[in-house]
């Protein structure tokens, strides 16, 4: 895709946008009979012929239409439209719509080209596709075609991993993939295995690696900026490539959703992506705990008593809450080991918060009013939103046990997306600015591009947004 400033060419295929309102206004100069089938609602797509052309026509809403809906509006048409376009030089037509909204329609058409497996064949990835759009600098338009390449290299690859069957996302597989995306960027790549993470104390993350086939990969990947004086971000992302639940196994029924146990993974990959090709003034030290939760001889058993990255004892009384294991030594290992300002985990951590939730939002907790308060914002935004939950002490009590300094569930049948919160924060090792955000019933769910559930790209726009503007 390249965007155009100039309007030159006969165009055989042109988009119209029109709002509601707008419609009514403009709607004079068309063919009256077309206000029969078309009035701008959202979504809707109204295809016109002439003797030379195609036109679309095609719906925002109401004028108050937010920039994330015309991200949707445009994800929407790509996916739906994609058998009828052509990889041809295209006018787009609008008088009103702002550099911003510009900018999300053309991410939502990059970003509505994603199918898994995902290849490059819908006709937007053509070099023959041009967008010509008269109201933005050339300059400025090659920023937003920037951005919305990087966006969607990000998205599709979180996509992507998420997806991928359990046999093709084995932890060499992604090893692999993260260390050659890693030369790409120069990105600093450091990977400890089941030695290393012995000799380093990763008792937690060891202790549900322990039983699977495949060797530890406690992965760690920085990006910096040359920019002086930058923030520095922690991102941590729960990567268990497939969740069986160990010992305390899962129920057969819904078990193979648990591929998409790297959902907070896959979200912080596809941001480090946007990051390394925006070449963003910041600096980014990604921790990813990469393992399965595997049952096996040597898996770990309900009752072991483990010992913590940060000499924390732990009991485990229940194999399936494995997330909340590997986090805690990534947070810890980050937390004593790195600078940063902020630092963000997100995981697929508790069927607790699907509960609460649903697809709607994620579980949000923050030990700073002010991280909370940036990440609903950028949330309500992007509209990967988060609803803030509680971490008051009472919750920790729950956790207390009698054999080690914490047990790994509560016993009591409530709020167990907060207790898992709860249990986390005894590893940040007093971080002043720490998030943690419970994405299980966001990440993995209904789309617009598979008919069973798939891969949302919950979290990169969220974590793109607030890295972009995190100065
Ligand atoms: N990966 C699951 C959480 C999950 C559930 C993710 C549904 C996506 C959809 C996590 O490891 C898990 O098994 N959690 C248990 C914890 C329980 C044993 C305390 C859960 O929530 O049932
Ligand atoms: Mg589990
Ligand atoms: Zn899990």
């Amino acid at each position: 895709m390249k965007l155009i400033n100039k309007k030159n060419k006969n165009y055989i295929q042109v988009f119209q946008l029109f709002t509601e309102e707008e419609w009514i206004k403009k709607n004079k100069s068309f063919n009256k009979n077309i206000s029969t089938f078309f009035t701008g609602k959202k979504n809707e797509v109204f295809i016109s012929a002439s003797e030379d052309s195609i036109t679309y026509f095609i719906g925002l809403g109401k004028s108050s239409v937010q920039s994330f809906e015309i991200q949707q509006v445009a994800v929407k048409f790509s996916q739906t439209q994609k058998n009828n376009l052509k990889a041809v030089p295209t006018l787009l037509m609008s008088d009103f719509i702002s550099q911003k909204q510009f900018e999300e329609f053309i991410k939502g058409l990059l970003l509505g080209t994603y199918k898994y497996p995902f290849d490059k064949s819908h006709p937007f990835w053509s070099p023959e596709f041009e967008i010509h759009f008269e109201n933005i600098s050339q300059k400025k338009l090659d920023n937003i075609s920037q951005k919305a390449l990087a966006l969607s290299n990000g998205q599709t690859a979180c996509q992507e991993w998420l997806n991928k069957p359990a046999n093709l996302k084995t932890p060499p597989v992604l090893g692999s993939y993260l260390k050659d995306l890693a030369k790409k960027h120069q990105l600093k790549y450091t990977v400890f295995n089941r030695k290393k993470c012995e000799e380093l104390g990763l008792g937690a993350y060891l202790s549900v690696n322990q039983g699977s086939a495949y060797d530890a990969a406690f992965t760690i990947l920085e990006y910096r900026t040359t920019v002086k004086k930058a923030k520095t971000i922690g991102l941590i992302g729960k990567c268990v490539v497939f969740d069986t639940g160990g010992i305390s196994l899962k129920d057969h029924q819904n078990m193979h959703y648990m591929k998409s146990d790297m959902g907070g993974a896959t979200a912080v990959i596809g941001s480090l992506i946007y990051a390394s090709e925006m070449q963003l003034p910041v600096n980014l030290v990604v921790i990813l705990p990469i393992t399965d939760n595997a049952i096996s001889e040597k898996a770990f058993l309900p009752s072991d008593v483990i010992t913590a990255y940060n000499g924390k004892t732990i009991e485990v009384l229940n194999t399936d809450a494995e997330g909340r294991m590997i986090l805690a030594d990534a947070l810890s290992y980050l937390a004593k080991n790195y600078k940063t300002d902020l630092l963000i985990d997100l995981a697929t951590l508790t069927g607790s918060s699907v509960r609460m939730f649903g697809d709607t939002c994620g579980a949000l907790f923050s030990n700073n009013e002010e991280v909370k308060n940036l990440l609903l914002q950028t949330g309500d935004r992007t509209n990967q939103r988060l609803w803030n939950l509680p971490l008051w002490d009472v919750w920790k009590e729950d956790i207390q046990s009698d054999v080690a300094d914490l047990k790994n569930i509560s016993l009591k049948p409530i709020g167990d997306c907060i207790v898992a919160a709860k249990f986390l924060e005894q590893f940040i090792e007093n971080h002043p600015k720490w998030a943690h955000l419970d994405i299980a019933g966001v990440t993995f769910g209904s789309v617009g591009y598979a008919k069973e559930k798939a891969a949302t790209g919950f979290g990169v726009q969220l974590l793109t947004d607030l890295i972009e503007n995190y100065h």
